[in-house]
């Protein structure tokens, strides 16, 4: 149950770190590119600017005497474009040139492809009058700034897995140590309830002797004090049976079933059906059985007594006269599965999952010594559990209700 619970904390811890460490990266990775680029669209500007300072513009005509050394260009995959105020191409410098046609009114052009190429594109003017003579377009390749990003994304990456990893390595540290004390105290209730029970029982025990002693000898003490003395004995029987249920609880989770036999299971039912079937007439309720002979498993017969027991007097008490209560057992591959089936007031869907837990009844009103007290089908679970089964329900209000127990056999 705890191991559950810590997992569940650690799981969710992980989840939230991993998200704000996603949505990090993400913002590392999208003001990274945009500085980037703004870098890149203001060096090709400079460069831009110093191309169209050297254009000379003589009767009309452009000519370039650049200065700028080819290899340089080369190196940095970029490309020197003049262009005439038609568009009209007039001279190239580099490898990676932009195939795109000029566009005056965008300064950046981005021609995508195997190669991405960025362009900027600079008016050039003349200095004398301000006059438009023409455009210079330098263009670079984006293979180095790509590789960046792929270096940044690799980074990133590596860095979110590192840091996830020795963040759940610490989490698991941390919700145990978190969840340490929270067993302790959940085990020192165990503990208590235990002993608390356990002490109630030499007390309870006095109680019954001394009531049961009164009532052996009625007429001494008078047919009023009578009734008191056999309500005592009656409610003393309840609580003796309470503690006994409590004191099973709590011992039952910490240490599996101590006694393991082979045994027979139709014996134990059959035992059962013989021992309830006057208690089943008495109420006319109609009580079937069909067992397949020799099932056999290993286990606690006190406790596998105990849980059919506890499945049988709920059948018997919460189905009305003139209903039926059946047994009938059948074997699937290794399992076995005992149903305990009846025609009573049944169980709300909502509550299908509820009548398992300790003190949980469906009609909280009812009197607290009829029936039970809510302890029944949590007991029988556990013993279920203890023997690697389960019990599972099928219900409908009014109609009746099917307790399914499945065990596996030997
Ligand atoms: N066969 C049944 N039919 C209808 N309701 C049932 C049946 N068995 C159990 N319940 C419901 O589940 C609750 C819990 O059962 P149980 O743990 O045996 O406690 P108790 O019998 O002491 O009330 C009961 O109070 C009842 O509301
Ligand atoms: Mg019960």
């Amino acid at each position: 149950m705890f191991k559950r619970i810590r997992y569940r904390l650690l799981l969710s811890y992980l989840v939230v770190f991993a998200s704000l460490l996603g949505i990090f990266a993400i913002a590392v990775r999208f003001a990274f590119t945009r500085s980037l680029t703004e870098q890149i669209t203001d060096k090709l500007t400079a460069i831009g600017k110093g191309a169209a300072a050297n254009v000379e513009f003589e009767k009309g005509r452009l000519t370039v005497e650049s200065d700028f050394r080819p290899q340089d260009l080369i190196a940095y995959h970029q490309t020197l474009q003049w262009f005439d105020t038609q568009g009209n191409l007039i001279n190239q410098q580099g490898q990676t040139a932009l195939t795109l046609p000029l566009l005056t009114n965008k300064m950046v052009q981005v021609q995508t492809g195997k190669i991405p190429i960025r362009a900027v594109t600079v008016p050039i003017i003349k200095s004398d009058n301000g006059e438009l003579v023409g455009y210079v377009r330098v263009s670079q390749s984006l293979e180095e700034f790509d590789e960046t990003l792929q270096k940044l994304d690799w980074g990133l990456g590596g860095a979110i897995i590192i840091t996830l990893v020795l963040s759940s390595i610490g989490g698991i540290l941390l919700t145990r140590q978190a969840m340490q004390p929270i067993e302790e105290s959940f085990q020192r209730l165990k503990q208590f309830t235990a002993d608390a029970s356990h002490e109630l029982r030499s007390p309870l025990m006095a109680i019954k002797i001394n009531a049961d002693l009164a009532l052996e000898y009625p007429e001494e003490i008078g047919p009023k004090d009578v009734e008191k003395f056999q309500e005592i004995a009656s409610a003393t029987n309840q609580m003796t049976r309470l503690t006994e249920d409590l004191l099973f609880l709590a011992r039952t989770d910490k240490v599996p079933t101590q006694n393991r036999d082979s045994l027979n299971l139709t014996s134990i039912l059959e035992n059962l059906i013989q021992l309830y079937k006057p208690q089943a007439e008495a109420k006319q309720i109609k009580f079937k059985f069909q067992l397949i002979a020799n099932l056999q498993l290993i286990g606690d017969s006190v406790q596998l007594t105990r849980l059919f027991t506890n499945l049988v007097e709920n059948a018997l008490y919460y189905t009305p006269s003139g209903g039926v209560v059946e047994i009938k057992t059948t074997r699937v591959g290794s399992q076995l599965y005992v149903n305990v089936q009846d025609t009573g007031v049944g169980i709300a869907p909502e509550y299908i999952d509820k009548v398992f837990e300790r003190f949980w009844r469906a009609d909280q009103s009812r009197s607290y010594w009829k029936g039970g007290s809510g302890l029944g089908l949590a007991i029988a679970q556990a013993i279920a559990q203890n023997h690697g089964g389960l019990i599972s329900i099928t219900s409908k209000l009014g109609v009746g209700s099917c307790f399914t127990v499945c065990l596996p056999s030997s």
